[in-house]
């Protein structure tokens, strides 16, 4: 597809998901950050807490379990999981935590990543005593497939964590192959699915894999998920056991939580799919490939991705002499378009300078993006 019009496939799910949510006050092209949610999600949300006044916190929980119980089997779906194998957590960066607390790998066990690793995973592995290694990449950041499977047969990590989607780079990695090839080699594979739960499949053959509610499941904020397949769930060690009649995943649920957030995720989870994961990933990649045609060039900013990438997250180097956190505020505060500025903090083993993220949920559409150009 080679011209912008046709590339914006299925018109109709992006008209549902305007009209299911507030109207917005601006341009949000920064789902990668938090998404709209649904009327719908906000009000499930409002509507627990009012149950919470009215029945008492611990009753309203208890009536909502059988709903909750209905989400961690879909988001176990969307993974490849079972209702057993997941929990809910406040964040992906709390569901790492967790995990890495279960896990209690001896100090020195070599974790290998990206070199583009988010950097508060990987501050997260150094903190819990464990080694950072870079798993082979090309120019992108893409994993070498080829390369890890030569390191896996040579001198295999304890664990390997794989970022499928970065927050700094809308690159889908191929967690499919390095799956197979983590299986294969008997290393446990962590996926973080934070920028890709809802936005590409998930259901890839990862053992572990977290993620967030906020981005692109549009769900509330405040509430993230572990899912965690049974044999390494055997490895893990709670500080306290679950109890007799749940499963023993769920020792690492959070017990205080913000519980009218998790109604939210499930009923945002039921709207993704209602909408058709697929169709919705199709519409993304199309707005991915739209907004790469629109910005790339506008006032000398250049595009980072592949044009065809499948994914809606672009982000855009600065021209010489332009700051990107002064252009972000420019944009907000002159032209009401909401984007995220990237530090090269954020991945400092892969960037060389700041981004500009651009990154439209399925309700943006191309004149969003010429508005941008425009604004650039
Ligand atoms: C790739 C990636 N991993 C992890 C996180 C952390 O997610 P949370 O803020 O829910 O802990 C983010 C959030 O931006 C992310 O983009």
């Amino acid at each position: 597809v080679e011209t912008l019009g046709p590339a914006l496939v299925h018109e109709d799910l992006g008209a549902a998901w305007r009209s299911a949510r507030p109207r917005p006050a601006g341009r949000h092209l920064d789902s990668a950050a938090c998404s709209r949610q649904s009327s719908r999600v906000l009000e499930a949300v409002a509507h627990h807490a009012r149950h919470e006044a009215e029945l008492g916190g611990y009753v309203a929980e208890a009536t909502a379990e059988d709903l909750l119980q209905q989400g961690r089997s879909v988001i176990g779906g969307l993974v490849g999981m079972a209702a057993a194998d997941v929990v809910f957590v406040e964040s992906a960066q709390a569901a790492l935590a967790a995990l890495l607390a279960g896990w209690r790998l001896p100090a020195g066990s070599r974790v290998a990543c990206l070199p583009g690793e988010y950097a508060p995973n990987a501050a997260q592995l150094r903190a819990a005593g464990l080694t950072v290694e870079q798993l082979p990449v090309d120019d992108l950041g893409r994993a070498d497939l080829d390369g890890v499977a030569r390191l896996l047969a040579t001198d295999p990590p304890r664990v390997v964590h794989l970022t499928h989607v970065a927050s700094h780079r809308g690159l889908v990695q191929p967690a499919a192959g390095v799956a197979a090839l983590c299986r294969a080699a008997g290393v446990p594979l962590v996926l973080d699915a934070a920028q890709s739960l809802g936005h590409v499949d998930t259901d890839l053959g990862a053992d572990v894999v977290y993620s967030t509610s906020r981005k692109w499941l549009a769900g509330p904020r405040g509430v993230g998920v572990l899912c965690v397949r049974p044999a390494v769930a055997a490895e893990l060690t709670p500080l306290l056991s679950a109890p007799d009649d749940v499963p023993p995943l769920r020792a690492f649920e959070s017990g205080e939580a913000h519980v009218a957030g998790r109604v939210g995720l499930v009923l945002a989870v039921g709207e993704h799919l209602a909408a058709g994961p697929d169709r919705v990933r199709e519409r993304l990649a199309g707005l991915g490939r739209g907004a790469r045609e629109v910005l790339e060039g506008p006032a000398g900013w250049r595009v980072v991705e592949p044009r065809d990438e499948p994914t809606a997250t672009t982000t855009l180097r600065p021209p010489d002499g332009v700051d990107v956190v002064t252009t972000r505020a420019r944009l907000l505060t002159e032209h009401g378009i909401v984007t995220t500025a990237i530090p090269p903090q954020r991945a400092p083993g892969e960037m060389t300078g700041p981004v500009l993220r651009v990154s439209p949920h399925l309700d943006s559409t191309l004149d969003d993006i010429e508005a941008l150009a425009a604004a650039l």
